[in-house]
């Protein structure tokens, strides 16, 4: 690969990538992204500020650049998903890259084949990225054993969602102006949320206060151990959390991951701890309301707060757009100086 990167189309006015950050001429330190814990909070912002700059892609009329041309990315998606799996596959098209899916459904994994084994054998056509989702937690770890392309987690069973932490960092940013000083309620099924564990590790290095709360068999205390500081707070019930919250993020409860009774039912969950018009009162006037998706409404959240002028569960998706490219770009091709050529 040269050492520019066009990121301009025919006629159209070039992108300054390297304008948004003062760090903005290296990539990411690290040749995989596995988790928002092992970066540091001036490689968040740096992954923040370049997807700011992508943002402006998806507004052109002919929405691409030719920043990957030439690159493979495989797209290994072994749990359903809607959001993550789309935004990376329109990511890499609108990057130039070339793009195969493979599902689980679809692939020799339903012949034995495993996680490993699919691994090396992608290895062997040579791809530059593999984004994969799996239901295990460490199973981006493992490709990196077996792969030499980059790794990008994207959602490995309870552990991290990295890009979703990213995208919310975006979101929270873009309404919010910042993100230190302000006060997070992340509410519902903690237990079980990689998006939790991935957005505690991102807001509380970047100085934001987090408050945990939803049923007490579904919020492990252990999780105040992830942070160092008292950047992390574990609420006993979900009103202490929102009083005054800046930014609430509800969790969708993860019924395929409840192997035992966590609450009574999914009536009473939604009585003692979704989140509705009245509860959202406690929180600051001008709070924002975020949801990963896909959302149980009238479980964790009410349709009128899903679909109220506090929420930005729709910017989240436009934003996630945003992230994987700037993700796939820093990955793939950002570990050269972002010039533009005229
Ligand atoms: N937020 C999220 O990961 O959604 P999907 O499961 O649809 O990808």
């Amino acid at each position: 690969m040269s050492d520019t990167v066009d990121l301009q189309e025919e006629k159209v006015e070039p992108i300054a990538v390297e304008s948004q950050s003062k760090r903005m001429k290296v990539g990411l330190s690290h040749k995989h992204l596995l988790g928002i814990r092992e970066l540091a909070a001036e490689e968040i912002t740096h992954l923040l500020d370049t997807a700011e700059t992508f943002r402006d892609i998806s507004q052109r009329e002919i929405k691409k650049v030719p920043a990957l041309r030439g690159r493979t990315i495989i797209n290994l998606f072994f749990e359903p998903s809607t959001r993550t799996r789309t935004s990376f596959e329109i990511a890499g098209k609108r990057l130039s890259a070339d793009v195969i899916n493979v599902s689980a459904s679809t692939s020799s994994v339903t012949k034995g084949e495993t996680l490993l084994d699919t691994g090396r054998n992608l290895e062997a056509m040579s791809p530059d990225l593999i984004v994969i989702r799996h239901p295990s937690a460490g199973a981006a770890h493992s490709l990196t054993r077996v792969c030499s392309a980059s790794i990008v987690n994207a959602g490995d069973g309870a552990h991290e969602h990295p890009t979703q932490a990213l995208l919310d960092g975006l979101t929270i940013r873009q309404h919010k102006g910042r993100i230190t000083g302000l006060k997070v309620a992340i509410i519902g099924d903690i237990l079980h949320s990689r998006v939790a564990r991935s957005n505690v590790q991102l807001l509380t290095k970047l100085g934001a206060t987090v408050s945990l709360a939803g049923p007490g068999t579904l919020v492990p205390r252990d999780l105040a151990a992830l942070v160092e500081g008292s950047g992390l707070r574990i609420e006993n019930g979900i009103e202490g959390a929102l009083e005054g919250a800046d930014v609430v993020m509800v969790l969708r409860i993860q019924r395929e991951r409840q192997e035992s009774a966590f609450f009574p039912s999914l009536r009473e969950y939604a009585v003692h701890y979704g989140l509705n018009l009245q509860r959202l009162s406690l929180a600051a006037p001008d709070v924002i309301v975020m949801h990963p998706g896909p959302m149980n409404r009238g479980i964790e959240i009410a349709s009128d707060v899903a679909d109220g002028s506090r929420s930005l569960i729709l910017d989240q998706v436009a934003n996630g757009l945003a992230v994987r490219m700037a993700v796939l770009y820093l990955l793939a091709g950002g570990a050269v100086t972002p010039a533009v050529s005229t």
